[in-house]
C-alpha cells in the first residue's frame, strides 16, 4: 500500500463508547449524547480521531440497543436529534469524526414493520423478514443460536408460523433478498450521512445473507451450531457491493467497517482487500476469542498462542488487507483481566504494558472507553447481578445441562458482557489528573509518540524472538527506521539482553531497569535509526 492510499481511518485512533455507561449529563444515571459533548476535551488529549458510539437509536433495549425499533429516531434517554446534531458539529469541530453502529441483519421485534408483518400474511412487510412454516410438525429446519443456544425460529401465533431470529426471539432477522427492504435501508443509512457523520460500523455485517433454502445442519453433530449457514454465504458480497454502490458512492470519505467475525484469511480478503472494494475495515475476533469455550466456558491460552492469532492477521497487511486492532468492547470482558493482572501489585503495570503492545502493532486502533483507564471486571455474587441476555443464555443452558452453579457463575465473571457495561468510575480519571504516572497520561503519551512516528504507522509488522514463551515481541519497519517493542506478558522475570536494542523511549513502566531482564509485565520500546 502506497501511503497516497492511504484513508483517514487507516492512521485513525477510534474509540469506542456505549453511550448508555459514558456520560450522564442530567442525573438519571443513564449515559447521554451530552455527556459525549461534555468529554470532548477529554477524548481530543488522549488523542482520539474518531468516535464509535454504538447503537444511539430507539430501541426496547434488550441486546443493548443492537435491537433498533427506529432507524430515524434516537433512543430518548439518550437524548433528542438535536442534541446528536451538536454532538456531529462540536466533535468536527474538535477534528473528531463520528462513527455510527448500524444494525441491518436484524431489527428489534417492536420495529413497526416486524409488527406489522406478524399481522397478517398480507402485510407489506411481512417479505421484509423471514417467516416459515412448520415442516412436517417440526421447526422449519434443525439451526441452533450460537449467542442464544436455542434454536432460531420462534411461533407468531397470529399467522400460524415461524420466523427466524439468529439472536434472540426480540430481534427477527432482516430478509434480504427483498428489493424493497434493501432500498429502505440504503435510504435511511443516506439520511444518516447527510446529517455529517463520517461512517458506519456495520453490525454483523457478514450474517445477512442466509444459506439459500435454509437447509437443516446435517445430523448427528454435537456442538455445533449454524453459524456458518448464516454467515459469509456468497450473497454479502453482493449486498455489500450494492451499499457501496448506492450508498458510499456519494460519500467518499465516509468509513464502511463491518464486524465479521468468525472468518478465514481467505475471506478477509474477499471482504476487505483494497481491490475489492468492498469494506473499508473488518473486524475479526480471533484474539479476543482466545478464553471463549463452548457455551461460555473458559479456555487457557498461552502468550504464544495469542501471538500467533495477531500476527496471522498483520502478516495481511503488507498484502493489501488492513487489519484492526482492538482488545476490548462492549461484547467482552476487561482487557485488563483478561490480558494483564489485576493483583493491586501489577494492576497498573500490566495495563501500561498493554497498551504499548496494542498501540505499536500495525493498524486502525480501537480503544474501548474506560481501558485508559485501566477499568477491571466487576465481582458478581449471583446470577441476579448479570443484565446481559448472554449471560443468561449461558447461565439457563448449563443449568439445564445439570452443571453447578458456581463453576457457570465462575465462567461468567470473566467472560461476561456485563464487565464492559457499567457506568464509567470518572472520579478515578479526575484522580490522575496532572499524575504523569498514571495509566491515563501513559495512554496520552504513547498515542503521542505513535502519531509521531511513520514506522508505527506505515511500517511493516514483524514478530520476533518466538521462542521465549511469556514475550510478546515485534519489531516495526519502515526505510531506515526500526522500532521495537518488547513485552513480558507474565508475572516471571524474562532474561533477555537488551544491551544493543538502540535508544529506549520513555513510554517504559518501571523506573529501574536492567539491561539483561524484564521484570513482571514489563514494557519497552526501542527505536533504531540505521
Ligand atoms: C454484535 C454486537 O457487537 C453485539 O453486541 C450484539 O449482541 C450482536 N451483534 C447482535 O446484534
Ligand atoms: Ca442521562
Amino acid at each position: 500500500m502506497g501511503n497516497n492510499q492511504y484513508k483517514w481511518w487507516n492512521h485513525s485512533i477510534i474509540y469506542e463508547i456505549y453511550t448508555k455507561n459514558f456520560v450522564d449529563s442530567n442525573g438519571d444515571k443513564i449515559g447521554d449524547i451530552k455527556g459525549i459533548i461534555s468529554k470532548l476535551d477529554y477524548l481530543v488529549e488522549l488523542g482520539v480521531d474518531a468516535l464509535w458510539l454504538c447503537p444511539i437509536f430507539l430501541s426496547p433495549f434488550i441486546d443493548g440497543g443492537y435491537d433498533i425499533s427506529d432507524y430515524y429516531e434516537i433512543n430518548p434517554e439518550f437524548g433528542t436529534m438535536v442534541d446528536f446534531e451538536s454532538l456531529v458539529e462540536k466533535a468536527h469541530q474538535k477534528n473528531i469524526k463520528i462513527i455510527l453502529d448500524m444494525v441491518i441483519n436484524h431489527t428489534s421485534d417492536q420495529h413497526p414493520w416486524f409488527l406489522s408483518a406478524c399481522q397478517s400474511k398480507i402485510s407489506p412487510y411481512r417479505d421484509y423478514y423471514i417467516f416459515r412454516q412448520a415442516k412436517n410438525n417440526e421447526l422449519p429446519n434443525n439451526w441452533i443460536s450460537s449467542r442464544t443456544l436455542e434454536s432460531v425460529w420462534t411461533l407468531n401465533f397470529k399467522t400460524d408460523d415461524y420466523y427466524l431470529h439468529i439472536y434472540t426471539k426480540y430481534q427477527p432477522d432482516l430478509n434480504w433478498e427483498n428489493e424493497k427492504l434493501r432500498e429502505e435501508i440504503y435510504k435511511m443509512l443516506k439520511f444518516w450521512l447527510e446529517k455529517g457523520i463520517d461512517g458506519f460500523r456495520f453490525d454483523v455485517i457478514n450474517k445477512i445473507a442466509k444459506a439459500d433454502g435454509l437447509p437443516d445442519l446435517p445430523n448427528g453433530i454435537e456442538h455445533f451450531y449454524a453459524d456458518y449457514l448464516f454467515e459469509n454465504q456468497n450473497k454479502v458480497h453482493q449486498y455489500i457491493n450494492e451499499i457501496r454502490g448506492k450508498v458510499f458512492k456519494d460519500y467518499p470519505d465516509a468509513l464502511f467497517m463491518g464486524q465479521t467475525s468468525g472468518i478465514n484469511r481467505k475471506q478477509a480478503f474477499e471482504y476487505a482487500h483494497q481491490s475489492r472494494n468492498e469494506l473499508d475495515l473488518y473486524l475479526q475476533f480471533d484474539h479476543v476469542d482466545i478464553d471463549k469455550g463452548f457455551e461460555g466456558r473458559r479456555k487457557s491460552w498461552t502468550v504464544s498462542n495469542l501471538k500467533k492469532l495477531i500476527f496471522k492477521w498483520q502478516r495481511l497487511a503488507q498484502e493489501g488487507v488492513w487489519p484492526v486492532i482492538f482488545f476490548g468492547s462492549h461484547d467482552l470482558k476487561r482487557m485488563v483481566n483478561c490480558y494483564g493482572n489485576t493483583s493491586a501489585e501489577y494492576h497498573i503495570k500490566s495495563a501500561k504494558m498493554l497498551a504499548a503492545l496494542q498501540l505499536c502493532l500495525r493498524g486502525t486502533q480501537i480503544i474501548y472507553m474506560g481501558d485508559e483507564l485501566a477499568l477491571k471486571n466487576r465481582i458478581y455474587k449471583s446470577i441476579d447481578e448479570f443484565k446481559d441476555t448472554r449471560s443468561h443464555s449461558i447461565y439457563n443452558k448449563r443449568i439445564k445441562n445439570g452443571e453447578n452453579e458456581k463453576e457457570i457463575i465462575d465462567d461468567l465473571q470473566f467472560i461476561a458482557r456485563d464487565n464492559a457495561r457499567y457506568s464509567i468510575p470518572w472520579k478515578i480519571a479526575d484522580e490522575m489528573e496532572g499524575d504523569l504516572t498514571s495509566i491515563l497520561a501513559f495512554y496520552q503519551k504513547l498515542i503521542t509518540f505513535r502519531k509521531s512516528e511513520p514506522v508505527l504507522l506505515y511500517g511493516d509488522c514483524l514478530s520476533i524472538y518466538n521462542d521465549i514463551e511469556g514475550l510478546f515481541a515485534y519489531e516495526r519497519r519502515l526505510e531506515n527506521k526500526t522500532i521495537t517493542v518488547l513485552a513480558n506478558m507474565t508475572d516471571d522475570i524474562i532474561e533477555l539482553d537488551m544491551s544493543n536494542m538502540g535508544t529506549l523511549t520513555d513510554n517504559s513502566n518501571y523506573d529501574i531497569r536492567s539491561e539483561f531482564c524484564l521484570r513482571a509485565y514489563e514494557v519497552r520500546i526501542y527505536t533504531i535509526d540505521n
